[in-house]
C-alpha cells in the first residue's frame, strides 16, 4: 500500500460523554462492529465505577487495566480506526482534554435524559479550542427523554455549535418506535439487542406512502412527516465543509444499549470524519504526507506497581514513517533517542510494531525522558502547539513530613507532574510548591505514589484558592507591580511562567477590570 494510501485510510477519534451518558456502551458496540471483541461486556472492565471513587487504588488498578484499551485499534469497511478512550471519571478530566489534543474528531455522547451535563460542556470547551470536527449521539432513546426539538435547542445554546439531524427518533421510551434515516431515506424501526448486521431497516421513497401509517401508525406517521418537512426546510443537507471546520455537528438518534442507531452513526462517521490532518506548530504547519517523521508525546502511564517503575509514553504520529529503532530528535532535551521496543494497540495484547503512520498511536516505554508535549522529529526543531494545561480547581501546600527525603520528594514530584497527574506551582520568589488538581482524588494518588516509589513521606495543606490563570502584559513595569501587590497570590509554574491563583470568581474579576494591562489567560497555551 502507498504511504498516502495508509494515512487516508486511518481515522483517530475519541468518544467522550459526561460520565453515565452511554460511552463505554458505545464503544463496546463499535468494537463489535469492528470484529475487534466478540462479545458484549469486553469494555466494561476499562470504566471507573461509580462505587469505586472512595477507593483510589482500585482506580489506579481499573487504570492499569485502560492501558490496554487506551487506545482501541480495529478495522470497518477497509478503514483502520483508531479510538482513543478516555477516562470516564471526573477527577481524570484533565486525561481527557489532552487526549483530545490527538485525534482527528470526536463522537460526542449525550443522554437523551439529562441532556447537557457538566463534564458536556468542558469537553465542548475543548472541542472548540481546536475546531475539533464533532458528531453527537443521542443516546438512551428507549427511556422517556426531553423532545428532540427541545434536545436540540438545548444542545445548540450551551454548546454553541449548530446541529444537523440525521436521523430523527419517532418517540422516546415505552413508544419509541425507531429513527428516520433524513440521509438514506429508510426507517428503522426499534428492536431491542439489534444485531449486527439487522436488515430490519425498511426503505422509505415517499414519506407520504402509506407503508409508513401501516408501521407506525396514522398519529405518528403525520408527526413525523411534520418533523422532517419541518428539518428539511431549516437543514438542508449536510454542508460537510461546516462539519470538518467544527461549526456543524451531525447528529444521531439511538440507543446505545440495544444498539440501534449505532451503525448509522458509525457508516456516517467513516464517510464523512476527517483522515489525519495538518497539525500546527511552534514554526510551521506539519501535514501528514510530508516524507520525515514528527509526532509528540499526549499521555504518559506510569506504572503502579514499585517493582515496575517502567512508564509508557503514548506518542502520536503526526507526520512521516515513524520505525522501530531508529534515532529520534527529542526537541525539548535536545537528544537523540530510538526505541526498540515501541508498540502499538491494534491486537489487544501489546504488539511489537516496526513502523507506525500519521494518525497512529505508539506506545513507547519511558524511563523518565519525556513529559507531556514533548515532541520527536527527524532533527527538527519545533514542537505541537495547542496541547495546554487548563486550571486546576483544587490547590494544596506539600508539606514535607520527613526533610531527610527532601531530593526524593523533589524529584517524585517533577516526574509525577511531568506525567501530567496534576500541576505543580512554587511559590514566586519562594520555595513553598503548590500541587492544582482537578479532583481531591488526584492528591490521594500523589500521596500514595509519592511514599511508595519515592519513599517521600507529605501531608497536604488546603489552600483557598480556585483558579489559576497565567499572566502576561507588554509593559513589564506594571507586570512588575502588579506581582508586587499580589504577592501572596503569584506563583510560577513548572516551565518557569507567572501565574496568578484567585480566590474567587469575584477576586478575579476585580482584578481584572482593576488591572487592564494585564492579561489573565485560563490555559497555558499562550506561551507556546
Ligand atoms: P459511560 O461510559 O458514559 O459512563 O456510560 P456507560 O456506557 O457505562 O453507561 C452508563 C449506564 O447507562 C449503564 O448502566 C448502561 O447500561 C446504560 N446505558 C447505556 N446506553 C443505554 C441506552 O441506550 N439505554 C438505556 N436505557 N441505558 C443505557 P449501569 O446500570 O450504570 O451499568 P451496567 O450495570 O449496565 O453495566
Amino acid at each position: 500500500m502507498t504511504y498516502e494510501a495508509e494515512i487516508n485510510k486511518r481515522k483517530t477519534f475519541a468518544i467522550i460523554s459526561h460520565p453515565d451518558a452511554g460511552k463505554t456502551t458505545l464503544t463496546e458496540k463499535f468494537l463489535l462492529f469492528g470484529g475487534a471483541i466478540q462479545t458484549a461486556g469486553a469494555v466494561k472492565s476499562n470504566k471507573i465505577k461509580k462505587y469505586a471513587t472512595s477507593d483510589f487504588m482500585e482506580i489506579e488498578r481499573q487504570r492499569g487495566i485502560s492501558v490496554a484499551t487506551s487506545v482501541m485499534t480495529f478495522e470497518y469497511k477497509g478503514m483502520l480506526i483508531n479510538l482513543l478512550d478516555t477516562p470516564g471519571h471526573k477527577d481524570f478530566a484533565e486525561d481527557t482534554y489532552r487526549t483530545l489534543t490527538a485525534v482527528d474528531s470526536v463522537i460526542l455522547v449525550i443522554d437523551s435524559v439529562n441532556g447537557v451535563e457538566e463534564q458536556t460542556r468542558k469537553l465542548m470547551e475543548v472541542c472548540r479550542m481546536r475546531d475539533t470536527p464533532v458528531i453527537v449521539f443521542i443516546n438512551k432513546m428507549d427511556r422517556d427523554g426531553k423532545l428532540p426539538f427541545d434536545l436540540l435547542e438545548e444542545i445548540e445554546k450551551e454548546l454553541k455549535i449548530q446541529l444537523h439531524p440525521m436521523t430523527w427518533p419517532i418517540n422516546s421510551g415505552k413508544n419509541f418506535k425507531g429513527v428516520y434515516n433524513l440521509f438514506d431515506k429508510n426507517l428503522r424501526l426499534f428492536t431491542a439487542n439489534t444485531r449486527a448486521n439487522d436488515e430490519n431497516t425498511l426503505q422509505i421513497k415517499d414519506l407520504n406512502d402509506a407503508i409508513l401509517d401501516q408501521k407506525i401508525g396514522e398519529k405518528d406517521a403525520a408527526q413525523l412527516r411534520e418533523d422532517v418537512e419541518l428539518i428539511e426546510g431549516v437543514h438542508g443537507p449536510l454542508n460537510i465543509k461546516d462539519y470538518l471546520e467544527g461549526k456543524t455537528a451531525p447528529v444521531f438518534f439511538g440507543s446505545a444499549i440495544n444498539n440501534f442507531g449505532v451503525k448509522e452513526l458509525l457508516d456516517t462517521f467513516i464517510r464523512i470524519a476527517p483522515v489525519p490532518l495538518c497539525r500546527p506548530t511552534s514554526v510551521r504547519e506539519v501535514c501528514p504526507g510530508e516524507e520525515k517523521f514528527s509526532g509528540f508525546i499526549f499521555k504518559i502511564h506510569a506504572n503502579l506497581d514499585p517493582k515496575h517503575r517502567d512508564r509508557i509514553a503514548f506518542l502520536r504520529v503526526c507526520s512521516g514513517k515513524f520505525e522501530r529503532n531508529r534515532y529520534y530528535h527529542h526537541v525539548r532535551l535536545n537528544k537523540d533517542i530510538r526505541f526498540s521496543n515501541p508498540y502499538s494497540f491494534l491486537a489487544r495484547e501489546k504488539d511489537i510494531i516496526n513502523e507506525a503512520f500519521p494518525g497512529d498511536v505508539v506506545g513507547l516505554f519511558d524511563t523518565g525522558n519525556f513529559k507531556i508535549g514533548d515532541t520527536l522529529t527527524e532533527g527538527e526543531n519545533l514542537y505541537f502547539t495547542g496541547i495546554p494545561s487548563f486550571s486546576p480547581e483544587l490547590f494544596k501546600e506539600v508539606v514535607n513530613k520527613d526533610p531527610m527525603k527532601t531530593k526524593q520528594l523533589e524529584k517524585g514530584l517533577l516526574q509525577l507532574t511531568d506525567e501530567g497527574v496534576a500541576q505543580l506551582f512554587t511559590q514566586h520568589n519562594g520555595n513553598r510548591k503548590i500541587i492544582g488538581c482537578v479532583g481531591d482524588l488526584q492528591f490521594e494518588v500523589i500521596q500514595y505514589r509519592l511514599l511508595h516509589e519515592y519513599g517521600a513521606s507529605v501531608q497536604f495543606n488546603s489552600l483557598p484558592f480556585y483558579k489559576a490563570c497565567w499572566i502576561t502584559a507588554k509593559d513589564k513595569k506594571k507586570l512588575e507591580d502588579f506581582i508586587r501587590f499580589k504577592t501572596g497570590n503569584i506563583v510560577v509554574d513548572k516551565d518557569g511562567h507567572l501565574v496568578y491563583l484567585a480566590q474567587s470568581q469575584w477576586f478575579l474579576n476585580t482584578e481584572i477590570a482593576n488591572n487592564p494591562d494585564i492579561e489573565f489567560h485560563f490555559s497555558s497555551e499562550i506561551h507556546k
